[in-house]
């Protein structure tokens, strides 16, 4: 068997090795250089793999790595009180952070809340309609459509709640119907959107101003509608009325 497996290697590699010794003298001594030299850069990094160094590693492509600079809270020697990050000069202010309107920006007239709409808005269809778009998006959730606070996300804040699950509990959103919010002048209710109100977290983020305030003409519309009687609708007199029992005529 042994016999068998030399024969064999015998027979496959005798040429080659034959071959081999006829091979230039240079180019084998080459192929022993070369073989080697290859070992090299499988022991320098053995070599970096297995050792520490406190130096910075080689940086051969800078790409301005390393440059001088100051970075903040540098110390520096340019200005005379030592600090790289310079002061803002006084009274500088942000693109867009410009709230010197503030019966717009903040609902606020003469030091209380503005009863008027901001004079640079025209209170019309469009903007009650956009009210109703934006009111509809961000409160319907709570107050729902109506405004009488049965959104569904307090129908399903009330299940939680009678279930006690994860000792859930629960402010009710006000009914936007009562009479201490009908009587709140415009500008509060502004405040309210914009900043939230105790539970009730601001939409200032989420809410352009002026879409603020098309979501407080529009609620002063859905509250007067609760009050409105036929008389003031142009045309009531063509709509089918209801009897005491809701039934229709
Ligand atoms: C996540 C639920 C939620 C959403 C959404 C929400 N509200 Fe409220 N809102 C509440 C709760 C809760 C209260 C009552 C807060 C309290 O009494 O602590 C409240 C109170 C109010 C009040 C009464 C403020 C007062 O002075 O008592 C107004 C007005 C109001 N919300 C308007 C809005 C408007 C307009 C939007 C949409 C831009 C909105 N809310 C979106 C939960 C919500």
């Amino acid at each position: 068997m042994i016999k068998l497996i030399k024969q064999i290697i015998d027979d496959l590699l005798g040429p080659l090795v034959a071959d081999f010794w006829q091979v230039p003298l240079w180019i084998r001594w080459m192929l022993v250089v070369v073989t080697c030299a290859a070992t090299i850069p499988l022991a320098v990094i053995f070599q970096a793999r297995n050792s520490f160094n406190d130096k910075p590693r080689i940086h051969i492509i800078q790409n301005m790595d390393n440059q001088p600079k100051s970075v903040s809270q540098d110390v520096s020697e340019w200005f005379l009180d030592g600090r790289i990050m310079r002061p803002k000069v006084q009274g500088t202010i942000a693109r867009g952070d410009m709230i010197d309107d503030t019966h717009f920006f903040m609902g606020i007239q003469n030091d209380e809340w503005a009863s008027s709409f901001p004079s640079k808005l025209t209170i019309d269809k469009q903007m009650l309609e956009r009210g109703q778009d934006r009111f509809n998006i961000y409160c319907t959730p709570c107050h729902g459509a109506d405004g009488y606070g049965e959104g569904l996300v307090h129908l399903r804040a009330m299940i939680l709640v009678e279930t006690g699950a994860n000792g859930t509990s629960w402010v009710a959103p006000k009914n936007l119907h009562e009479e201490l919010i009908k009587q709140q002048p415009v500008g509060q209710l502004f405040n309210t959107i914009t900043n939230g109100v105790r539970t009730m977290a601001g939409y200032a983020a989420q809410i352009p101003t002026e879409d603020r305030w098309a979501i407080v003409a529009y609620i002063k519309a859905l509250q007067f509608s609760r009050d409105a009687d036929s008389s003031m609708i142009e045309g009531a007199e063509n709509f089918p009325l209801k009897d005491s029992q809701g039934v229709i005529q």
